[in-house]
């Protein structure tokens, strides 16, 4: 039966035959020019690729410069679009199997590009931090993007995705040994050298200005992005003595992070995978305990005072990097950023046995996120391993890009992943 005025959108076009097998927007940005340097340097030569953006000529000089570099590669193509224009974005996504977004602030403009991709069944990549925004999306697009058959991956830059693939490989290795759930695990940030670009500093800034106090206070509970509701998760110290991992304290990552691996939880088997009682905490790891009070007085601070509007006058007047530009870097070994978890399996021992986790990247986290983005879309085009193959589409998380050769693609870019069963250390 046909009802006046409801009008069937059309079906997307099929993968199969699309133009460009990947489109990079936001390309001329400080973090899109280290991922378009991420699928040059780590992605097969034959790939199908565009950048994309509103500037014409930054577009035009950047694929100049790639494709003189790189002459034996299928040369880059340019795709001009603006998320201004909704027309851009539906053309854009219909066009290409995956797209990468680091245009950003992502609540600012992330909306239309997302949905474009929910409604063509694109596969969708992005380095959003704000989980305000992510939350709206998995309201607004999970089901759209399910029938779509398009993977919608938020947070998959170097902040969240992670602690969401370290969070994932944990609980495999306890189900692969020990056939058990897994109670808990604990993720600290060891090292860290990197400064912040333009736009992510207008990215932690806006969220104030954009999300309201009630948006920010829903998106703070633990189950705020998972599908399904755990339960009431225990008070922890925020500085602790760790057995294994030392003095930990404060991460101000830690609150998004946290709600992305519960969403992992929740999608995978309605939690019994992970477990019914798996808890996930992350913090950052200090030397002293006078180093953790004052960490922890210093990351409340930078958590609170951006709500104040001469606060956020004043960074952007005095600290903030112009747009586009970020830390430069340098040609040096100095860059290192480094993780460590441990898991304990829900498991009817006195003594949970434990799992070990330690993540290395030797570079900057710009070029980190750019690694993640770009494997993460790589594993959406070719890998049959994964949750994202298995459940066909809908707002998904990291981890569910996760594949043996997905993790031996990291690792071939500098992203070190390894896990371990406590007495194996
Ligand atoms: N999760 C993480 O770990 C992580 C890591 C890195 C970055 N990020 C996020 O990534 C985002 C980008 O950061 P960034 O430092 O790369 O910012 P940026 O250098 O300012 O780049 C922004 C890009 O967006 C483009 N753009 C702006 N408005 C547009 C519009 N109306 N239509 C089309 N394109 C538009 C810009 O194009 P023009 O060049 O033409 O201006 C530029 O290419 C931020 O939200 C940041 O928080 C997250």
């Amino acid at each position: 039966m046909d009802i006046e005025g409801l009008v069937t959108p059309p079906p997307p076009p099929p993968k199969e035959g699309r133009k460009y097998d990947l489109i990079v927007f936001g390309a001329s940005g400080y973090t899109g020019r280290l991922t378009c340097e991420q699928v040059l340097a780590n992605t097969p030569s034959t790939l199908k690729w565009a950048i994309a953006g509103r500037s014409p000529n930054k577009l035009e000089l950047l694929a100049l410069e790639y494709n003189k570099r790189f002459p034996d590669r299928v040369p880059v193509g340019i795709f001009i679009a603006n998320v201004e224009n909704e027309d851009t974005l539906e053309t854009m996504a219909r066009v290409t199997r995956v797209l990468i977004t680091t245009v950003g602030p992502y609540l600012k403009y992330g909306t239309p590009v997302l949905e474009a991709c929910a409604l063509n069944g694109t596969h969708y990549v992005d380095a959003t931090v704000e989980t305000t925004w992510v939350r709206e999306m998995i309201k607004k697009y999970h089901k759209t993007a399910t029938v779509n058959g398009a993977v919608i991956i938020p947070q998959c830059g170097v902040q969240s995705a992670p602690a969401d693939l370290a969070a994932h490989s944990l609980v495999s290795l306890i189900r692969n040994r020990l056939s058990c759930p897994t109670d808990n695990i604990t993720f600290t940030l060891l090292d860290h050298v990197s400064g912040v670009s333009g736009g992510t500093v207008e990215t932690l800034l806006s969220v104030w200005e954009i999300a309201t106090l009630q948006e920010m206070f829903h998106a703070r509970r633990t189950y705020s992005l998972s599908p399904i509701k755990g339960l009431d998760l225990p008070f922890i110290p925020p500085i602790q003595q760790h057995e294994d991992l030392g003095i930990l304290t404060k991460n101000v990552q830690a609150s998004h992070d946290e709600k992305v691996v519960m969403r992992s939880w929740g999608l995978n088997q309605g939690g019994e995978w992970y477990g019914r009682n798996f808890m996930f905490r992350e913090y950052r790891s200090v030397e002293t305990m006078f180093m953790a009070v004052w960490m922890y007085i210093w990351m409340s601070m930078i958590q609170i005072l951006p709500y104040v509007t001469p606060v956020r006058w004043i960074i952007r007047r005095y600290y903030a990097p112009p747009l586009g530009e970020g830390p430069i870097l340098e040609s040096t070994n100095k860059y290192r950023i480094e993780w460590r978890g441990v898991a304990e399996a829900d498991d009817d021992n006195e003594e949970a046995a434990k799992a070990t986790i330690s993540i290395l990247c030797e570079k900057d986290t710009y070029t980190t996120t750019g690694i993640l983005l770009v494997q993460t879309a790589m594993s959406l085009l070719s890998d049959e391993e994964t949750f994202a193959k298995k459940t066909g589409g809908g707002v998904l998380t990291p981890s569910a890009a996760a594949s043996p050769a997905f993790f031996m693609a990291l690792d071939r870019c500098g992203f070190h992943v390894e896990t371990k069963m406590m007495e194996e250390f």
